[in-house]
């Protein structure tokens, strides 16, 4: 884990054959049809639904354009971060039935569910014949990355530490984006006087709420040492992380009563109709606001970072790889590589909130917010998420999100520090 965390400290076939060989380095093209329709690709993801399904679908659309010869499978199973999903796919996997791709989060998720268990086939030789190498940021590749061979195909680039606000809601009650924690819980107070509900959440499923959390041992500790608590180099008892729970629960004073009975397209609804003024969410969040429910960006809503985090970048990257034992393989490596293509990252990823993990996709068919968080990935400190599965394995994030669900009801800050600090061993 060191290595692949290291990465963010750094930064900064398929047989799509010989006809692509012309293309510019713009990318290559995915070959239009494809004589290796050797069954259904079936792509197993959690996008389904609100906010979640138009990028898949678009990409979808894609595929099935350039190879018509060749059937796909969405098998999609709802519940946000892959709550459901998770679950149904280690049955598949441990049944030796997986499905042809499978969504998986870059960095831990990915390494020490399935690769440290041998399920996965390198891509190595696909990376080769598309010219990959030099298109993903060295930091994307190190997180799909184990001892030498390439796991996965990065999709997008969400970012985590984002907070979005109702710009009207803003205005009538004469609030200015908070930039520090400070400034946060005046203006939350401020909110909260006024009869508006300062936060929205919806952390139903947990990972909303340590979605804050992570952010906050961010704002604490800063990247460097933030990256450092998931190697182990920093311990859960250190202060700044004892800091960083009490600003949780204090946090916690600020949002909707009904928190624990909504998903996070609930809560983002609370912001898009005013009873809650700001919403921490990754950037899927700007699809939901924009696609679905049909909102302006930087009219209805606006959107700054994270207290505490301005010049940080929470990286969260959705991935798809080739697990072993596969029939179609050819069919399955013609899907990665229009997902891994220029053309697919920006038929995917307007739509889905997220920016193209590729460096060379085309700026313009983003909104200002897509604009604004290409430039900002360039320059920012990444820091892994946790809640998104790269800081830590599963077996962590699952122990972590069963902490921050005690901590929401009892808020008792040593029994959290002492529950995370009992799970580390498992990081
Ligand atoms: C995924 C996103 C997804 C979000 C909500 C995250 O874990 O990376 O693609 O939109 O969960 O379901």
């Amino acid at each position: 884990m060191v290595k692949k965390i290291l990465g963010f400290l750094v930064l900064a076939l398929v047989l799509v054959i010989s006809a692509c060989s012309s293309d510019s380095d713009s990318g290559k093209k995915p070959e239009k049809g494809g004589e290796n329709a050797d069954g259904a690709v079936e792509i197993f993801s959690w996008w389904t639904g609100a906010g979640e399904e138009d990028g898949l679908l678009a990409l979808i659309d894609l595929f099935n354009e350039l190879h018509p010869d060749i059937e796909v499978k969405n098998a999609a199973v709802a519940g946000g971060a892959g709550t459901n999903a998770k679950a149904v796919l280690a049955t598949r996997m441990q049944g030796n039935d997986p499905p042809s791709t499978f969504q998986v989060h870059g960095g831990e998720e990915l390494n020490k569910s399935w690769v440290a268990a041998d399920k996965m086939a390198p891509l190595n030789d696909l990376y080769k014949e598309n010219d990959w190498m030099d298109k993903f940021p060295e930091a994307l590749i190190d997180l799909v990355s184990n001892e030498g061979n390439i796991y996965s195909v990065p999709v997008n680039i969400h970012r985590g530490n984002v907070m979005f606000y109702n710009m009207e809601v803003f205005e009538k009650h004469g609030i200015e984006v908070p930039t520090t924690l400070d400034e946060f819980f005046t203006v939350a107070e401020k909110l909260k006087d006024a009869g508006v509900t300062p936060l929205a959440l919806g952390d139903k499923e947990t990972w909303e709420a340590t979605q804050i959390f992570e952010n906050l041992l961010a704002a604490e500790l800063g990247t460097a040492d933030y990256i450092k608590l998931f190697s182990g180099e920093i311990e859960f008892t250190d202060s700044r992380v004892v800091s960083a729970a009490e600003k949780f629960g204090k946090i916690l004073d600020y949002v909707n009563d009904d928190h624990a009975s909504r998903n996070w397209q609930d809560s983002a609804q609370l912001v898009a109709e005013g009873e809650a003024a700001m919403l921490n969410m990754g950037d899927w969040a700007k699809g939901y606001f924009v696609n679905d429910l049909k909102l302006v960006t930087n009219e209805d809503f606006g959107y700054f970072a994270f207290p505490g985090t301005d010049g940080d970048f929470a990286v969260i990257t959705d991935t798809f790889g080739l697990p072993k034992g596969v029939e179609n393989v050819e069919a399955t490596k013609q899907f990665l590589t229009v997902l891994g293509s220029v053309e697919g990252q920006d038929a995917f990823n307007p739509l889905k909130g997220s920016i193209p993990a590729r460096i060379d996709a085309d700026p313009s068919k983003y909104d200002d917010y897509g604009k604004d968080t290409i430039e900002d990935f360039k320059t920012a400190n990444l820091f892994p998420s946790l809640a998104h599965g790269s800081a830590a394995s599963e077996g962590f994030v699952t122990k972590a999100n069963q902490a921050v669900n005690i901590f929401v009801t009892q808020r008792d800050v040593d029994n959290f520090i002492d529950a995370l600090q009992n799970a580390a061993p498992d990081m």
